[in-house]
């Protein structure tokens, strides 16, 4: 396993679900772990969980859509922890509903949160990145960003989005040595796919060549690969971890 010792690694959206088991990876490999996310008691929970087996695990309260808000945490963690070397654009949502019937506000909290938000976190956490020439940025998209889906116009178009700005500012930030790629999970079992009933399961499982859903785990892992320097020629890219379901 890569060791990050010497890195800062914040992961947003991280109090729960796939951002929390990225941070237990990071903690495990002794990175410092920045967990930001919207509650105060999720966060001092996560962070409580987490330091059972790591030191080095701090929580931030904070709204990836709030600019200012963001741009003042990020420069207090760079005064609190010495630099930020790796951001993980993970906060994400769905508000899912038929085309016909989605609100203009269903359409725009996802934007707001999926697509802006990382756009917010990025540019401020850039900031740091440029003037340390060096960094890893990964954002989470999805397989539904590739693939689209029934009842998802919203969240396939930020997700969409998300893979085409990763593109971007992977080559706008080539020359500071800052590297950009996103992690396209497909249908991954966390707590809001544990009530899903044995039936849908199994055919969701049907249709992924390696028939069965995903772990936070195999997210995790990827992430620590695009975080290191086992991944230094890399940059620009959509990793799907969908068990073979978007091949081509
Ligand atoms: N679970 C899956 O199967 C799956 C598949 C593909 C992609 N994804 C993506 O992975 C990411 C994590 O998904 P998850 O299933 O763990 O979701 P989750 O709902 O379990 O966790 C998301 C976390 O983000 C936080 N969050 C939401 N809005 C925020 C904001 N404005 N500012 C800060 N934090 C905020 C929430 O409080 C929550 O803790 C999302 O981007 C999601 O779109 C998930």
């Amino acid at each position: 396993m890569h060791d990050f010792t010497d890195n800062v690694v914040l992961i947003t959206g991280s109090a729960r679900g796939i951002g929390y088991a990225i941070a237990e990876h990071f903690a495990g490999a002794k990175a410092t772990v920045i967990i930001l996310d919207l509650n105060q008691d999720a966060v001092q929970k996560a962070v409580d969980q987490l330091k059972a087996g790591a030191e080095k695990v701090f929580g931030y309260v904070g709204n990836v859509t709030d600019s200012a808000g963001i741009e003042e945490l990020f420069s207090r963690i760079v005064r609190e922890h010495g630099k930020i070397d790796v951001l993980i654009n993970n906060a994400g949502v769905t508000r899912d509903n038929l085309m016909i019937r989605m609100s203009e506000a269903e359409w725009q909290l996802v934007m707001d949160i999926n697509l802006k938000g990382s756009f917010i976190c990025t540019q401020k956490a850039f900031k740091h990145m440029m003037k340390a020439r060096k960094g890893s940025i990964i954002n989470m998209a999805s397989v539904i960003g590739l693939m689209g889906n029934v009842g998802q116009a919203n969240y396939a178009a930020s997700k969409g989005g998300l893979i085409a700005f990763t593109k971007s500012c992977a080559k706008e930030f080539s020359k500071r040595n800052v590297r950009v790629n996103a992690v396209a999970p497909g249908f991954i079992e966390t707590e809001m796919t544990a009530s899903l009933s044995d039936e849908i399961r199994k055919e969701y499982a049907s249709v992924i060549p390696l028939g069965r859903m995903g772990s936070t785990d195999d997210i995790a892992q990827v992430c620590m690969f695009l975080a290191s320097s086992n991944s230094n020629y890399i940059t620009g890219q959509t990793i799907a971890v969908d068990g073979g379901l978007t091949m081509h």
